[in-house]
């Protein structure tokens, strides 16, 4: 087996043990047994008298093991807390000295030492809460006991980070040192304990401060948890601060183990961990080595000023990269930067940022009205009105005035990337970057991936995204690609449903209450039903429009009726303010389609009717989009729908939620709604994917997608 932790004897009767398990030290089962032994040899080694434990590597334990939190973790068979009593309960002082980060386990695991120093820039947390779990190795307890209740609730129950000077205020370590060498610094520190003569200091000894969270606050914080029924962390994180106050240590722990193990066996927890992964498997590109040589981008440029160019420039300039905002029009051009700047002040006056940061940011932004300041960009992105004649026109001038070598993006949501690198005449150098509004804000982002983007092109904007903090998803070209395709069928449903008789709210509601962020009416609204209409129109140019005459016929009357969402008041609902109202001509509107469209009304339909017609579609589409090759994983999916489209985290995105409710059961549902309403546009056609699966009982999540080839076309 690997040594995952060594022991070495220093003189001066100290040990030293280090953890090595890169990338972050994670705490395995295997690693906590190895830990339990090397700490049980050094403190019976003769003249050992004081241990000093640290981590190799760019940071301290970063957690447990996330991959192993699949099986159960019981008070028979818990790795965790017997190696944590061992340390502290060892007569002999035991020093942490962290750095990086320590996080989770690794953070309980620092408490459990006697004495705790950590270099200057470490930053320290309990994210469990992230994870749908709250800390299951005595964190619950032993925070409390050094940083007092109040601020530990507050720690747990958001699972914020804070940095090293914080932590020292809060009494969380002894020490800070400038020392960029843990173990030395360990060393260091023990040595002064023992010249002192401190002894050793079980955190669970110390009293609890409440730090002012008396019994009425703690009432209030378990009625505000108790609430949120999605996410049984919440309420279970407060009982156990409550028990640190209330109750002895070793009892605390046991309700801590217990409630511990509820969360991790709970359908939020699996669904949060599975995106934890899949965030991270999406930015892995198959068939391209890591080390692929990127090309360098240090100079960038956006096209059109408008509120897509000025979101998208601000992650460059947030990110420390020069950037040219280019748009023909002086108004439109003097409007973006006045834009930007107003943004940018507005963080500042929430103190979200420093003054000089803001101006550090600013002073990377270069407005033109000309093209040719494009010349020497090493990225260019247009983002101009979503129209396949202007972004032709467009791509075709990018392509004659960048440099050679430079990468051309579009920031096209549904649009044939393929035809726009054909118009650019350089394929191998174009891709799709598709950001979502606002885009300054929204962490997703889809590289669309054409026939003939070079690898090397893929890559390197692949790894741009993590510099500015995106979370990516490749997407091959089709319409819409991964998360306006699945949306069309999902929007589909929802003008069909109000054409047979339910109310926009009764959608909204339906839809909300499984826990999406907004319903798709006042979704629509606030996008814009004239930004709808337009998709529709250019389906229809592009031939990829279904032939039915009832498709989605309702946003188009809407917009035919000057109807265009929240902008001008109107739109599925009328608004007052921002409260979206229903409004009877709407509905007037929606039955005299449903008469010319000869579809029958019904005086009821029920949520779950609502919830299977809006949502399973959307998943069979997703089935197809794999089938297809348009996405790499199942995983990539979800990531697109829970970063892009506010699905909930604690379902884990659409296809882990379908795993859940069964296949056979969406199969047969789709079976069913095609008797009912009918399958002459194929809208109720299972995917091949879908039924194989379904049929041979594999979950979704165990398709494996063939090995995609990376050749230019
Ligand atoms: N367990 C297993 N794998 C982990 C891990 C963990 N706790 N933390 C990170 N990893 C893996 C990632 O999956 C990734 O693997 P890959 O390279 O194969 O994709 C690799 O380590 C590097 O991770 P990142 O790409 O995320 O690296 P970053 O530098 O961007 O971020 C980080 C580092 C901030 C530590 C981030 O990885 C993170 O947030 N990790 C999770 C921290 C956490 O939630 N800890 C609590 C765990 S639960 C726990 O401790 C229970 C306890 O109370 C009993």
């Amino acid at each position: 087996m690997r040594d995952l932790v060594t022991l070495s004897h220093i003189e001066g009767g100290i040990a030293l043990i280090t953890i090595a398990n890169p990338p972050v030290n994670a705490l395995s089962r295997e690693l906590l047994e190895q830990l339990g032994r090397r700490i049980e040899e050094a403190a019976a080694a003769p003249g050992c008298r004081a241990l000093v434990l640290c981590a190799a590597g760019r940071t301290f334990v970063c957690g447990a093991d996330i991959t192993q939190l699949d099986q159960p973790i019981t008070a028979a068979n818990d790795a965790f807390n017997p190696v944590m009593d061992l340390i502290e309960s060892l007569p002999k002082p035991v020093v942490c000295a962290m750095h990086g980060m320590a996080l989770g386990g690794g953070l309980e695991l620092a408490m459990a030492c006697h004495y705790r120093i950590a270099h200057a820039q470490t930053r320290m947390g309990l994210p469990e809460v992230t994870l749908g779990i709250l800390p299951g190795a005595g964190g619950t307890q032993r925070l409390p006991r050094l940083a007092g209740a109040k601020a530990a609730l507050d720690m747990i129950s958001t699972g914020r980070m804070i940095d090293a000077d914080t932590a020292l205020a809060l009494g969380l370590i002894d020490g800070l040192t400038a020392q960029s060498d843990a173990a030395q610094a360990g060393l260091e520190h023990a040595r002064h304990i023992l010249e002192q003569g401190l002894p050793p200091r079980p955190t669970r000894g110390l009293a609890v401060d409440s730090g002012g969270l008396d019994a009425e606050a703690l009432k209030q914080a378990l009625d505000t948890a108790g609430r949120n029924t999605t996410h049984p962390a919440a309420r279970a994180i407060v009982e156990c601060i409550q028990a640190a106050i209330t109750l002895p240590f070793s009892q605390g722990r046991e309700l801590e183990g217990r409630l511990f193990e509820a969360c991790r066996a709970s359908d939020t927890s699996a669904a949060l961990r599975h995106l934890f992964f899949a965030e991270r498997e999406a930015a892995k590109l198959p068939g391209i080595p890591s080390s692929l040589q990127r090309r360098p981008i240090h100079h960038i440029g956006v096209i059109g000023a408008g509120t897509m160019g000025r979101g998208i420039i601000m992650n460059f300039l947030d990110a420390g990269i020069s950037s040219v905002l280019v748009d023909a029009n002086r108004d439109a051009l003097e409007n973006g930067v006045a834009q930007i700047r107003k943004t940018y002040e507005s963080r500042v006056a929430r103190g979200r940022i420093s003054a000089a940061r803001s101006e550090a940011a600013l002073a990377l932004l270069a407005p033109s009205l000309d093209y040719a300041d494009l010349g020497q960009c090493d990225l260019v992105i247009e983002a101009v009105f979503e129209d396949m004649d202007v972004k032709t026109a467009v791509c075709r001038q990018l392509g004659m005035i960048c440099k050679p070598g430079a990468i051309i993006a579009s920031n096209t949501s549904t649009l044939d990337v393929d035809a726009l690198a054909r118009a650019s005449g350089r394929p191998g150098d174009f891709l799709g970057m598709h950001f979502f509004s606002p885009a300054h804000v929204m962490r997703l982002l889809e590289i669309v991936r054409g026939r003939g983007t070079l690898p090397e092109v893929l890559a390197t904007v692949n790894a741009l995204a993590k510099t500015l903090r995106k979370v990516s998803v490749i997407s091959g070209v089709c319409y819409g690609f991964i998360g306006n395709r699945m949306l069309e069928s999902y929007l589909r449903e929802t003008d069909f449903l109000l054409m047979e008789g339910a109310t926009p709210r009764q959608i909204d509601q339906a839809i909300e209450e499984a826990g999406l962020a907004m319903g798709p009416c006042r979704m629509l609204d606030m996008a814009g039903i004239d930004v709808a209409a337009k998709v529709l129109l250019e389906q229809g140019k592009a031939g990829i429009r279904p032939s039915d005459p009832a498709y989605r016929a309702v946003v188009g009357r809407l917009f035919e009726r000057g109807r265009l969402g929240q902008k001008n008041h109107l739109g599925y609902y009328r608004y007052e303010g921002r409260d979206a109202i229903e409004d009877p001509e709407v509905a007037m509107l929606c039955e005299a389609l449903a008469r010319q469209h000869g579809i029958a009304r019904r005086d009821h339909i029920s949520n779950s009717e609502i919830f299977e017609r809006c949502l399973f579609p959307l998943i069979n589409e997703g089935c197809r989009i794999l089938e297809e090759g348009i996405a790499y994983r199942t995983g990539d999916i979800d990531i697109v729908w829970t970063k892009g489209y506010g699905f909930p985290d604690h379902r884990g995105g659409p296809l882990f939620m379908a795993d859940r409710i069964g296949l056979p059961t969406i199969l047969e549902r789709l079976a069913h709604y095609s008797r009912a309403q009918g399958n002459e546009h194929g809208y109720w056609t299972p995917a091949d994917l879908l039924a194989a699966h379904a049929a041979s009982g594999r979950p979704l999540s165990q398709w494996q997608a063939p090995a995609p080839t990376h050749e230019p076309a």
